[in-house]
């Protein structure tokens, strides 16, 4: 019954959709256990280029049932529409499952989240206005309608007239005196009605599902989304998501226990990247920045935002390798630094004249960092066409020995372009009975 927890081990963006695709081929069923549709998967095979929201990236194979579980949040339209347009290019969606058990964002949900980020002003969070957080926030006030209230719209209308006087009264509160459509109980009624026809067909009970698979001896994989640093109780709170990226995230979220997880592969980029606010140490806002964002095509999936890039940094990424039990690395776009004389690491910080090797524990201590470096002399060679080590130029090699000896964990996969082939695997991973 083996399952693999793929974990961003930085602010999300580490590539996760293409360690997952890269890995799909071993597997049946892909699970994503957190998130929603703040997410965004990018998977280049050929010269085409496919951006996943919500749908797990195993979609792409047709041997794989993607599974969106219970600990998603899930806005119906996006996934409709992200069905009707994975159809359009000829995939075959039928084996796409969504928990009855997650949670909707209903048209109310990203209403609240605009409205609250034009409020903090100054102190806002940056989050996608998708809804993510105040979706969350009804799951535990236990006001949240589930993707099983699809299928019955009775129970959903009685449950949406006690919501939606709240919501009025929340939006008024933050500003919003004219949300319209967002809290009007026909409108939403009749999405509901509509959203159910559609997904009808793919809403199954989710964790059943999945644990009939590892019983069967399937192998799993569980997909995060965002990242450790993003998380919403480990992460540099409140410059955090609503969720739980890291790998613990996938026994409450993707149905598995923590014992039948016996892989945790971490995800991260040569270098950093941060959407949103909140503190980042090792930010570069110099003409180095620029040029790796430029290279490193830096926007946001979801939200076309330019991302923050800097130098990657060991403090986090050790925490976030214990944090997550990390037993294997997949290090992707590290052909981006190609061409730079040289490459940082911050190996610590300094904070209040002290020397601190750990990740702060608080993010006003966190603010305070100013990172020690350890300088690394750069390549000039493209190396997209590395398919082993010993094509990465010497320095490069170099630069990931550090990258590895800093985590404390193999990096097995090396990701040197977008494609799948783009990739040189270092080690030789376990293939297992019941894979492909
Ligand atoms: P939310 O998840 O939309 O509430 O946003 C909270 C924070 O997480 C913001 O800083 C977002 O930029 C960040 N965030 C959410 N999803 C992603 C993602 O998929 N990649 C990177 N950052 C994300």
């Amino acid at each position: 019954m083996p399952a693999t927890v793929i974990v961003g081990l930085q602010w999300g963006d580490e590539g996760k959709g293409k360690t997952t695709d890269f890995l799909a081929e071993q597997v049946s069923t892909v699970v994503r256990y957190q998130g929603g549709d703040n997410a965004g998967h990018t998977i280049v095979i050929g010269d085409d280029t496919f951006k996943l929201h919500l749908v797990p990236s195993g979609v792409l194979y047709p041997h794989i049932a993607p599974v969106i579980g219970p600990g998603v949040v899930v806005n119906p339209a996006t996934l409709i529409r992200e069905l009707d347009g994975l159809i359009a290019r000829g995939i075959n969606v039928s084996k796409v499952r969504v928990s009855h058990a997650a949670h909707l964002i209903l048209p109310y949900h990203p209403a609240i989240d605009r409205a609250r980020e034009a409020r903090l002003a100054g102190a806002k969070v940056g989050t996608t206005q998708r809804g993510i957080g105040p979706a969350y926030e009804d799951r535990a006030a236990r006001l949240g309608l589930r993707v099983e209230d699809l299928l019955d719209p009775a129970s959903a209308a009685t449950r949406l007239a006690r919501v939606l006087p709240e919501k009025r009264a929340l939006l008024a509160a933050l500003g919003d005196t004219n949300p319209g459509e967002a809290v009007d109980e026909v409108a939403i009624a009749a999405l509901i009605a509509a959203w159910g026809e559609r997904l009808r067909p793919h809403i199954a009970d989710a964790t059943d599902l999945v644990q009939r698979a590892l019983d069967a001896g399937e192998h799993i994989l569980l997909e995060g989304a965002q990242g450790t640093l993003l998380d919403l109780d480990h992460g540099s709170y409140p410059f955090v998501t609503s969720s739980n990226p890291i790998a613990g995230g996938a026994t409450t979220g993707g149905g598995v226990a923590p014992l039948q997880i016996d892989e945790v592969m971490g995800v991260m980029k040569a270098y950093a990247t941060r959407v949103g606010s909140g503190p980042f140490t090792t930010e570069l806002t110099d003409a180095t920045g620029e040029r790796i964002a430029t290279e490193g095509n830096e926007v946001g999936t979801t939200t076309g935002r330019r991302r923050r890039v800097g130098w990657n940094d060991a403090v986090p990424l050790r925490y976030a390798v214990r944090l997550n039990g990390v037993s294997s690395i997949m290090l992707n776009k590290l052909d981006i630094l190609s061409g730079l004389p040289e490459v940082l690491l911050c190996v610590a910080y300094e904070i209040d004249g002290k020397r601190v090797d750990r990740w702060p524990a608080s993010g006003a201590e966190l603010a305070r960092a100013t990172p020690i470096y350890e300088r690394f002399e750069g390549w000039s060679e493209p190396i997209s066409g590395a398919r082993r080590m010993n094509d990465l130029p010497g320095a490069a090699q170099r630069y990931v020995a550090a990258l590895e000896e800093a985590a404390g964990a193999p990096i097995v996969l090396l990701s040197v372009g977008p494609e799948r082939s783009q990739t040189i695997e270092r080690a030789l991973r376990r293939r297992r009975a019941g894979g492909r």
